[in-house]
């Protein structure tokens, strides 16, 4: 009689093990992340790259090779990584589906193939000619650029041997599944199975892999959260689809810092940066409209300004509708009652729509002063003079409190030409911002916001 297979229960979130099925992850928190899994299977032949052993040394014969790390040629790129690819580094490319992560890196390992070097990318979703097409499409089809639609790891491995290339890209690591384990592709064991000797293999040869992984409707790269602490660099690639801008951001890097961002704007013929942020985002800026303020943000460790909008227009029948695009729904509901109430604008029979143009999204309370401004400005129908950049986080009783980088916003407002800056007066230390030919107005609360930007 066959032998009945040995299972387990697994988190597919972070890949907790359990005899029994358990409804929330002792390990992570998560609800309902448990499925069955096959345990015990592995073969007992140990993979190739578990054999070849390194001895233990004094580390001060260990060299540090700092030098080695490979610039992409992609500007954006380079620096979330932290100045180019570090050799033997495993890097995780998370994004929603269709926002471009395959082009992205084609394009990258395009760069590297042009610069000479031998790159290879596996697809496991894509056949060949689709990846041609793609690669006309960007011009990326150039003779070192190797291509291997391949889901089985064992194969991916030896032609890895076979090719010697000088980077990889795993499109995508959900994709790829080890024979030496009978669940099923894309389950949790499989991922980190996979995942590992592929991080052993870049450790052993210096081989750089770009693993790229799916992301949930939660916004976690998909199952494995695992899959995040075996490599040594999390970028995330976010955008609107409906809006051609993206952002590849760095969440962890050992060999570089994090929260650095990149910009990309997606044309049809592929991913172009985009080198002045502010610039772009402004361009279809209505200058001179009631509701059409611009906010000093940073993302990442950048400045960059936006415009925020908003209409106020009277509520037909039943309830007021507010509703926010690009900032938090609960923060406009927020400062709308601190306007009402202090501020003495009578929104309560108003319906009030926010919006941050270009599809940005800002989470800092530093843009609660645009959006307070932006309110105001659409109510009363007076437009805010179109070169004042604001900035501040607006407090409950109407105080205007300080924010984190004041000189940075500064600066970049005054490298896009704007004349005057309403900023927080508290917090505020050194006029070298002064120097940059730039007006600054401090204001305290929001009565002396609205003194003046109208
Ligand atoms: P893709 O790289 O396949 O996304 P992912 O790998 O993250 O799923 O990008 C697909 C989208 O990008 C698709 O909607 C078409 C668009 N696109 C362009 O707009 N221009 C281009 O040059 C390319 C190649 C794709
Ligand atoms: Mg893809």
């Amino acid at each position: 009689m066959k032998k009945q297979q040995k299972t387990a229960f697994f988190c597919q979130n972070c890949g907790y093990e359990s005899p029994k099925w358990v409804g929330k992850c002792p390990g992570c928190g998560e609800w309902n992340r448990f499925a069955e899994e096959p345990t015990g299977t592995k073969d007992p032949r140990v993979p190739p790259e578990y054999q070849l052993g390194e001895k233990p040394r004094p580390i001060d014969t260990v060299e540090a090779d700092e030098k080695a790390r490979i610039k992409t040629g992609i500007a954006e790129m380079d620096r979330v990584l932290g100045g180019g690819i570090v050799a033997g580094s495993a890097i995780l490319v998370g994004g929603d589906p269709g926002i471009g992560k395959s082009t992205l890196l084609l394009q990258a390992l395009h760069r590297l193939a042009e610069g000479g070097r031998r790159v290879l990318y596996v697809s496991g979703e894509e056949s060949a000619s689709q990846i041609r097409l793609r690669a006309d499409r960007i011009g990326a089809a150039s003779k070192n650029l190797y291509v291997l639609v391949e889901v089985a790891l064992e194969n991916i491995l030896r032609y890895v041997r076979d090719v010697a290339p000088e980077a990889i890209v795993i499109d995508s690591i959900q994709t790829v599944h080890s024979s030496l384990l009978s669940s099923a592709p894309g389950s949790v064991g499989q991922v980190r199975e996979s995942s590992e000797r592929l991080i052993i293999l870049s450790k052993k040869t210096g081989i750089p892999v770009f693993l790229v992984g799916h992301v949930t409707k939660d916004g976690s790269i998909a199952g494995p959260k695992v899959l995040e602490h075996m490599v040594d660099t999390v970028l995330y690639f976010e955008g609107d689809t409906g809006h051609s801008y993206r952002i590849i951001r760095g969440i962890k890097n050992r060999f570089g810092p994090t929260n650095e961002i990149g910009v990309f704007e997606m044309r049809d013929r592929g991913l172009v940066e985009v080198s002045n942020p502010s610039e772009y985002f402004l361009t279809e800026r209505p200058e001179g409209m009631a509701g059409s303020v611009v906010v000093a943000a940073i993302e990442g460790t950048r400045p960059i300004l936006v415009e925020i909008q908003a209409l106020v227009t009277g509520t037909s029948f039943g309830m007021p509708r507010r509703t926010a695009i690009g900032v938090d729904a609960n923060r406009v509901s927020l400062l709308v009652a601190v306007l009402d109430k202090i501020g003495g604008l009578h929104l309560g029979n108003h319906d009030i729509f926010v919006n941050v143009a270009g599809g940005v999204r800002l989470a800092e309370p530093a843009a609660d002063m645009g959006i307070v401004a932006a309110i105001a400005s659409s109510f009363l129908d007076r437009p805010v003079d179109p070169k004042t950049v604001v900035f501040g986080e607006v407090g409950l009783t109407g105080e205007i409190r300080g924010i984190n980088r004041m000189e940075v916003r500064i600066r970049e407002a005054a490298r896009m030409g704007f004349a005057r800056c309403v900023l927080p007066r508290t917090q505020f230390r050194g006029g070298a911002a002064t120097d940059e030919g730039i007006e600054l107005v401090r204001v305290d609360h929001l009565r002396g916001l609205m003194e003046q930007i109208f």
